[in-house]
């Protein structure tokens, strides 16, 4: 006995492992109920750790009713029964079949499951997540000491559904200098754009039966989400300047949507920016029939030339209909979790409720280390640095795609991917199994289309890929489209 102890862990203290080791004998019943521990000096000399230490860890064991002292005679194995496997029967539930439709379709859409496993030598086009080697650390440190300092202890105690007001005053402002107007309005602080939309769709009745008018491709969580609400999704395609207003109109006309959901800016999957005209059409277009519309911030901030268009909720003016969610996941900080959905005050109360039966509120930690970030002014300088280097790999990822791949079509107006369109009959999924065996990868775009479409259509996510293995990768992408093609 007590010949297997070993430190794991030379950054935990001692103590605490020792006193786990312990434990472990006890509920394992190594160790009995009432049975005498050996003396600290003994057991120190057994384990090869100070006597202190062993102290320490009976001292806790104590404190948690795992041991007990008799005064004058030495520390006791409680007696706890950890016995309980013996007196009830061991029973295994078949889960599978106790799982609702849900879940199970939770599981059919999870691609992230069944997604190819990348090794660390593989050429992996497939992310669009930041590049974490752009993140100042240290101006992060900074924003979480500097608010620890002035409000540690509020900050780890419970907060408000609706989000930490700081961040709530910053974003309104943030949003205001965006062109919209904020009467009427308020804001909901969400864990990501993803929550963002789960709850707006959770809480959106069906007139219709739950059906959803979006882009086609479209943002696979969005439309994941969709399916898992219920709604029945109406794609409409996509022109190099954004929607097909002709197709979105002859949808509009022929029945009626519960809502809509649009990504004008650098669009997942395309990377198309709606030009504001079109804006303004589809706007009209929503008013006259009368569809609420989800708009998608997404990337918004990322703009490599020109001038932005403004977001449809600006061109909304005080009119409500448009329910705005952002995020700066592939701006800032996506491990931060911290959405904001920015709608008309009373359907926001109606979503707060929603945020607090389902999980409260969104950490305040994170929000308030995002708040801080961006009240010290870091955003501005980060993304002038981020859209040089980002617009610096778009640019290099284009001439390669346009030097290498035998694509029909690209689009891609910024933001950290492009989007290629073979020609018709080309299977991308062929494309990727032959090219993963060379060691790339990327992502084949069928998973973005609602209605079993974009066979032919791919995804290259460049932002955390470097250069040297952009030009390789593509390389051997093209090569192999190549020989697909002629074969
Ligand atoms: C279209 C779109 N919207 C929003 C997001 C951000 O989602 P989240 O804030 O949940 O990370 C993404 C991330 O990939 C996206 O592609």
């Amino acid at each position: 006995m007590f010949n297997d102890f070993k430190v794991l862990d030379e950054d935990r203290p001692v103590y605490i492992q020792v006193k786990e080791y312990l434990k472990r004998m006890m509920i394992k019943g190594t160790l009995q109920g009432n049975q005498k521990l050996p003396s600290t000096r003994e057991l120190g000399l057994l384990l090869g750790v100070s006597r202190n230490t062993i102290i320490a860890a009976y001292a806790g064991l104590e404190e948690e009713g795992f041991v007990y002292t008799l005064q004058g005679k030495g520390s006791y194995v409680a007696a706890v029964s950890f016995s309980s496997a013996a007196s009830v029967p061991s029973w295994q539930t078949d889960w599978s079949s106790r799982i609702n439709g849900y879940a199970r379709q939770a599981v059919e859409l999870d691609r992230m499951k069944r997604g190819i496993r990348a090794d660390k030598k593989t050429i992996s086009f497939t992310s669009i997540a930041p590049d974490e080697q752009l993140f100042e650390l240290d101006l992060v440190r900074r924003a979480f000491l500097d608010r620890m300092a002035i409000e540690g202890n509020v900050l780890l105690n419970y907060g408000y559904a609706k989000g930490y007001r700081p961040l709530i005053e910053l974003l309104m402002r943030y949003m205001e200098h965006k062109g919209v107007d904020m009467q009427g309005k308020d804001m909901l602080i969400t864990s990501g754009f993803t929550e963002g939309l789960d709850i707006v769709m959770s809480a959106l009745g069906r007139k219709n039966g739950g059906t959803v008018l979006c882009e086609n491709p479209s943002h696979h969580t969005a439309i994941k989400n969709f399916k898992l609400n219920g709604f029945e999704i109406t794609g409409i395609p996509m022109e190099h300047d954004g929607i097909n207003l002709e197709e979105l109109k002859q949808a509009l006309s022929e029945r009626s949507y519960d809502c809509a959901y649009f990504i004008p800016s650098y669009h997942n999957p395309t990377g198309i920016v709606t030009s504001p005209e079109k804006r303004i059409a589809l706007m009209k277009l929503m008013a006259e029939y009368q569809v609420p519309v989800i708009e998608d911030g997404f990337n918004e901030e990322l703009r490599y030339s020109g001038s932005h268009a403004l977001p449809l909720i600006a061109t909304a003016g005080q009119g409500n209909g448009v329910i705005y969610i952002g995020s700066f996941s592939k701006v800032l900080f996506p491990g931060l979790r911290v959405g904001w959905v920015l709608a008309d005050k009373e359907l926001i109360s109606y979503l707060e409720s929603i945020k607090r039966a389902r999980n409260i509120h969104t950490s305040t930690l994170d929000q308030s280390v995002l708040f801080q970030y961006l009240h010290n002014g870091h955003l501005e300088k980060y993304l002038k640095k981020a859209r040089s280097e980002y617009k610096r790999k778009y640019e290099w990822t284009k001439q390669c795609c346009e030097k290498y791949v035998p694509f029909a079509r690209l689009s891609g107006d910024g933001g950290l991917h492009l989007f290629l369109e073979f020609e018709a009959g080309f299977d991308t999924h062929r494309l990727l199994e032959s090219c993963s065996s060379q060691g790339v990868i990327f992502t084949p775009g069928d998973m973005f289309f609602t209605d079993g479409g974009g066979l032919n259509t791919m995804r290259i996510g460049f932002s955390r890929v470097s250069e040297e293995d952009i030009g390789t990768g593509l390389r051997i992408i093209g090569e192999t489209a190549f020989k697909q093609l002629r074969g």
